[in-house]
């Protein structure tokens, strides 16, 4: 018979497509915990302008945590798991050990946010949350953000070693990494606009300052009045953790000064200078287009840092929400 037929595979359809959009499908929104945890944007932005007051740079920490989250299996607070019988922490991966901090404030947020709303707040959404009151408080953007987030119940170490991008590997291999997760150009060189608040260890550019590529002087387009005194934070044999302002004019503000430092050649990062030296790119007309006018900068970092927000989110009954971020729940 052909119609009964016909008619389980619509109805089959409709049911796989109604299932789809409830959950792997679902959305994130703004008004997620609009009933369950009214106050919670207060509450992270409280805890974090109370950390500013002893830690001028914990704003730029924890934006990259929300980075270095969702390129690792999306943003699921994957990188907030601590070592444990079945996890490999993703803190002790290639791009985070030694590197990534703000942990604790994390904690902090969360037993802020349990205390008035317990059971209800996922820490990735946390991680979310966080990046967009550090940038507000730097004097950058605010945005809506969106929430609805759940947490992972596995990490991801070799993942997180080989998906986030290093400073060294060249705009090519980068904008490959952006891509491999849905971000585009505009959302690469946006988003490196972060680095402009926050810091940066010797170890991640000395490559630039005394022997860039084997060719036995620095890199050709680092100012020269800007080497000295990179090589005087730096010198040759000195300790590989002293760090540097990532913007060296306005250290710990958010604003669109890192497009301008990157046309003086005043990027610290190999990755930073090249969006703007490397002939022919792309990247080139957005530095100065970002440079040259910072509304359309603040425009394009909160679309693009929406987009990595919502990079393969667990929704629905995926995941959970964790008590501590440190730990899966029960374990
Ligand atoms: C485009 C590729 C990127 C590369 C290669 C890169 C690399 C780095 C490196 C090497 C550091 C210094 C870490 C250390 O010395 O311990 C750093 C710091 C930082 N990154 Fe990136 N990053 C990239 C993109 C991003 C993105 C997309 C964001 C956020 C939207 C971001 C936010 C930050 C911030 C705020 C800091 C300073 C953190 C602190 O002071 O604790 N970065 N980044
Ligand atoms: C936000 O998302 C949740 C979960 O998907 C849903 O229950 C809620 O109705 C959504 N709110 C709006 C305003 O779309
Ligand atoms: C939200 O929390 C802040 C302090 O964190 C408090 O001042 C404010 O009254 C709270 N608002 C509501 C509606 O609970
Ligand atoms: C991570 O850093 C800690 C503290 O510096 C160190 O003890 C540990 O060996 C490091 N782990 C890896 C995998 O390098
Ligand atoms: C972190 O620092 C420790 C101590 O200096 C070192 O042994 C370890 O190799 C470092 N880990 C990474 C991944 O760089
Ligand atoms: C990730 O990198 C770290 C540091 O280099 C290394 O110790 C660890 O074994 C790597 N983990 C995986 C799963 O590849
Ligand atoms: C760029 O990626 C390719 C392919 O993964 C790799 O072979 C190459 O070493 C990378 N380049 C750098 C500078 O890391
Ligand atoms: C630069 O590094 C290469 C390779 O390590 C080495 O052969 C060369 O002597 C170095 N040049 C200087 C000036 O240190
Ligand atoms: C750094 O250390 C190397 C090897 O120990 C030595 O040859 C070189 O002279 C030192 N350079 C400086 C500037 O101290
Ligand atoms: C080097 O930086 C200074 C600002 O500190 C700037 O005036 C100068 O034009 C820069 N030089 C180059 C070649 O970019
Ligand atoms: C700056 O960018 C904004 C947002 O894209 C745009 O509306 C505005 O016209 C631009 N201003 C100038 C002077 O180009």
């Amino acid at each position: 018979m052909v119609l009964p037929s016909t008619l389980y595979h619509v109805v089959a359809t409709l049911f796989l497509a109604l299932t789809l959009s409830e959950t792997s499908n679902a959305q994130l929104n703004a008004t997620f915990y609009a009933n369950s945890c009214p106050n919670v944007s207060t509450i992270v932005r409280n805890v974090i302008q109370q950390s500013l007051q002893s830690d001028s740079r914990i704003g730029a920490s924890l934006i990259r945590l929300h980075f270095h989250d969702c390129f690792v299996n999306g943003c699921d607070a994957s990188i907030l798991l601590d070592n444990s019988g079945s996890i490999q922490s993703e803190k002790d991966a290639a791009p985070n050990n030694n590197s990534t901090r703000g942990f604790n404030v994390v904690d902090n947020i969360k037993t802020s946010v349990e205390n008035a709303c317990p059971g209800v707040v996922s820490c990735a959404d946390i991680l979310a949350l966080a990046a967009e009151s550090s940038v507000s408080l730097a004097g950058g953007p605010s945005w809506n953000v969106l929430l609805g987030r759940r947490d992972s119940l596995t990490a991801n170490q070799g993942g997180a070693n080989t998906s986030i991008p290093s400073p060294v590997e060249g705009l090519a291999n980068i904008t490959a990494k952006f891509s491999a997760v849905g971000l585009n150009t505009n959302d690469l060189v946006a988003l490196s606009g972060a680095h402009t608040f926050g810091r940066a260890q010797c170890r991640t550019f000395i490559n630039r300052l005394y022997n860039f590529s084997n060719t036995g002087s620095p890199d050709p387009t680092l100012n020269s009045s800007y080497l000295i005194t990179l090589q005087q934070t730096c010198p040759q044999n000195g300790s590989g953790t002293t760090l540097s302002n990532l913007d060296p004019t306005t250290a710990d503000g958010f604003d669109n000064n890192y497009f301008t430092n990157l046309q003086n050649n005043q990027g610290l990062l190999q990755s930073d200078q090249e969006l703007f030296s490397t002939s022919g790119s792309a990247t080139i007309s957005i530095v100065n287009s970002f440079s040259s006018n910072q509304t359309a900068f603040f425009q394009s970092f909160v679309q693009s840092i929406i987009n990595m927000g919502n990079i393969s989110p667990l929704t629905g009954s995926n995941g959970e929400i964790r008590l501590d971020c440190k730990k899966v729940n029960g374990s």
